[in-house]
């Protein structure tokens, strides 16, 4: 029996017929959450994930190819491993079911089986489905196509050999029955458990014959079969404890703590692997989980149609750490969900970069500039109600996370954790430290915002390291704290009282970029000469909109008379005065400065990519006061993010930039 501490995570094994997909991503991103978390909890986790390498759908790729079957799963099986690198996984084990001593395991459970009376040999006739990979019976097969992918059946008549899987029928009904987290969620339970009691369960086909099949494993008692896919499969979750883990790890590991597996393959989990396992007399896994399927833009995903998400571009585009989140943010865990890459980029923007990023990189300028780098002890309360209600949050989270965890609650975790990002927010809006900063009575005020914003931030580090592995490290080593997150953590961490005062921080670059809102691929520096029309959804903006009546080229009779707006579309423009903090050249660029600019103390700093660099040096700019367009959605610029757009006279040509006579200070409203 597996001893309480130690947690066996499994994912299906992945037939190699194709390249990776978001399917397969999603599956092995939840349980890579799943064994970082129990990690850092100090249990011994084995997390096994890897291929299915027997089998027609793998035997007809490599015809397809024109490829022996062992070259084409060699060929592909490094394209599964570079994936789980690049999305961090963090398994223990990968296994292929081409290992030897995986084949030696499958021959020794059919020996046993066979030796038992447990496994006989019938003729056999039945509607048989190629994609499937299985039979039908009469009553299944509706106008001749299968009933799971509706493709066209087969009538094959054969002998092969027969596991009697229908003699625990009763038993697994029972099983179901006595263990309420045997099958999760609950709607797929009682699906299983909806079937099993109103239909006879028959003995299950476990041969192929080499005549039409040769790609498996051969029966140790008949040389002229292989074994099914499925019974060869199914055992990689037993073989591995044999010979990717020292032993004894079948006693440490065995019955596995979840499976985690897609709704279409529960059956063969909780019928074929179950009976399969009390045939063998041994123990029954504890949790079955099977997720929903991911549509993509409200379509089935698949080759044919052509939108099958490519996880790799996915990591190029936004990183592992954003992918990851999307995958377990967007829908509850269990249920169907719908895949965009606009819900992808809002999802981003609003919880990652304004979210979780934005309250990082306002805590850290705060304790920069009004606590010289370093967190301040707490002093007097700022404001004593929200503190409270900070309190009990983040004290009850590390509970309630736990709970999740245990009930794969993946969605609802993220919620939790942004709540307390949310609360964060709204303690430094209404505690406004900047306006605390100009004081020095205020100081024990300011202090404690500061300190609690980190103790909040630490947490946070800790509890969303399953999820985003580099974000939290990056968290951790800006707030100063030396965590290894490669070793349990200690209880301390997870303290909401644990002190964090005298800690010096690291601020470093922000977490996460605002993405466009529509994928606009790379801009060219012509196309950021073009009129932005700072009012559009998608504007491409540098500088200010050239005035027709005010350009020197173009006669003013000619020049369209512009459209006239009222001035409740004036005032949803947002201009402000805005500090330049620094400002560079953009590489292989004439025309582009990119700035770093203040919009006042203890606020956001912005950077805005603008078109100004043939008439000003970058130097020239540090320490104005300029104005700049500050609701402007981000956009790129030769690659590099604007978020927002500086005001300056002129057509193609700049003239000037606007300054104010007056030392404004950054941030104030400009109409
Ligand atoms: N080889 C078998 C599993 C054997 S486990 C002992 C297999 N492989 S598979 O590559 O076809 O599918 C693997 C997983 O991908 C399944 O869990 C399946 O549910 C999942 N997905 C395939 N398409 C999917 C989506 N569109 N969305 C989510 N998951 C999907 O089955």
């Amino acid at each position: 029996m597996s001893d309480q501490n130690s947690f066996y995570i499994t994912t299906p094994i992945y037939y190699v017929n194709d390249v990776p997909h978001i399917g397969h991503a999603y599956t092995t991103v939840a349980a890579d959450v799943l064994a970082r978390y129990w990690r850092l909890r100090g249990r011994d986790v084995f997390f096994l994930t890897g291929l299915d390498e027997h089998g027609q759908k793998v035997q007809q790729a490599a015809a397809k190819a024109g490829i022996d079957p062992q070259a084409h799963c060699d060929k592909l099986a490094p394209q599964f491993q570079s994936l789980w690198t690049r999305l961090n996984i963090s398994n223990d084990a990968f296994i292929r079911t081409t290992d030897a001593p995986h084949k030696v395991v499958v021959q020794r459970y059919l020996e046993l089986l066979f030796s038992k009376d447990m496994i006989y040999k019938a003729d056999y006739t039945g509607w048989y489905c190629t994609f499937d990979e299985r039979f039908w019976t009469e009553k299944d097969v509706e106008s001749g196509l299968c009933p799971d992918c509706k493709r066209p059946v087969e009538r094959i008549s054969e002998h092969n050999y027969f596991f009697k899987m229908g003699q625990y029928q009763a038993d697994l009904i029972e099983h179901i029955k006595r263990h309420s987290s045997f099958i999760r969620p609950e709607s797929r339970r009682n699906e299983v458990l909806g079937f099993l009691t109103t239909q006879k369960l028959g003995d299950l086909s476990i041969s192929r014959p080499k005549s039409r099949l040769s790609w498996g494993i051969e029966l140790p008692f008949d040389k002229d079969y292989v074994t099914y896919v499925w019974f060869d499969a199914l055992v990689n979750y037993m073989s591995a404890l044999d010979y990717l883990r020292p032993t004894p790890s079948q006693a440490q590991f065995w019955p596995a703590n979840v499976h985690l597996v897609g709704k279409d393959i529960l059956t063969t989990h909780a019928v074929y692997w179950s009976t399969m396992l009390m045939a063998l007399n041994l123990p029954l896994p504890k949790t079955i989980f099977a997720h929903g399927w991911w549509t993509v833009d409200g379509e089935k995903m698949s080759k044919s149609r052509g939108n099958v998400v490519d996880p790799n571009k996915m990591v190029d585009e936004f990183g592992a750490d954003a992918f990851r989140y999307f995958l377990l943010r967007e829908v509850p865990f269990g249920q169907d969900g719908d895949f965009s890459q606009s819900a992808l980029v809002t999802n981003l923007n609003s919880d990652l970069a304004n979210g979780i990023g934005n309250l990082l990189s306002r805590t850290l300028t705060m304790i920069e500039r009004f606590a010289g780098g370093t967190i301040p002890a707490i002093g007097t309360p700022a404001i004593p109600e929200l503190e409270a209600l900070i309190a009990t949050t983040a004290t009850g989270l590390p509970e309630r996370i736990e709970h999740g965890f245990s009930a794969l609650a993946f969605r609802e975790n993220l919620q939790a954790l942004w709540e307390l990002v949310g609360l964060c927010d709204e303690y430094i809006d209404k505690a406004a430290p900047w306006k605390l900063a100009k004081n020095p009575e205020s100081l024990p005020r300011l202090n404690t915002v500061l300190n609690t914003a980190s103790r909040a931030l630490r947490l946070l580090s800790v509890l969303l390291y399953p999820y985003m592995p580099q974000t939290a490290a990056q968290l951790a080593q800006q707030l100063g704290l030396s965590f290894d997150f490669s070793k349990p953590m200690p209880q301390t961490a997870y303290g909401w009282e644990t002190p964090l005062a005298g800690v010096k921080i690291f601020k470093g670059p922000g977490l996460f970029p605002r993405i466009e809102s529509t994928p606009q691929g790379a801009k060219t520096e012509s196309d950021a000469t073009t009129t932005p029309q700072p009012t559009t959804v998608t504007p491409m903006p540098t500088t200010l909109p050239p005035c027709p009546t005010a350009s020197a080229s173009s006669p003013a009779p000619q020049a369209p008379a512009p459209a006239q707006i009222t001035i409740d579309e004036f005032m949803k423009i947002q201009l402000k005065t805005a500090k330049v903090l620094s400002a560079e050249r953009v590489p292989k660029s004439e025309k582009l400065l990119k700035l770093q600019v203040s919009l006042g103390e203890g606020m956001e700093q912005r950077q805005i990519v603008a078109g100004i660099g043939k008439k000003y040096e970058p130097e020239a700019l540090i320490g104005k006061t300029i104005v700049i367009v500050a609701n402007l959605k981000p956009a790129k610029l030769m690659g590099i993010e604007s978020q927002g757009m500086v005001l300056a006279a002129g057509d193609s040509e700049v003239r000037g930039l606007l300054t104010l006579l007056e030392d404004v200070e950054p941030g104030t409203k400009v109409k």
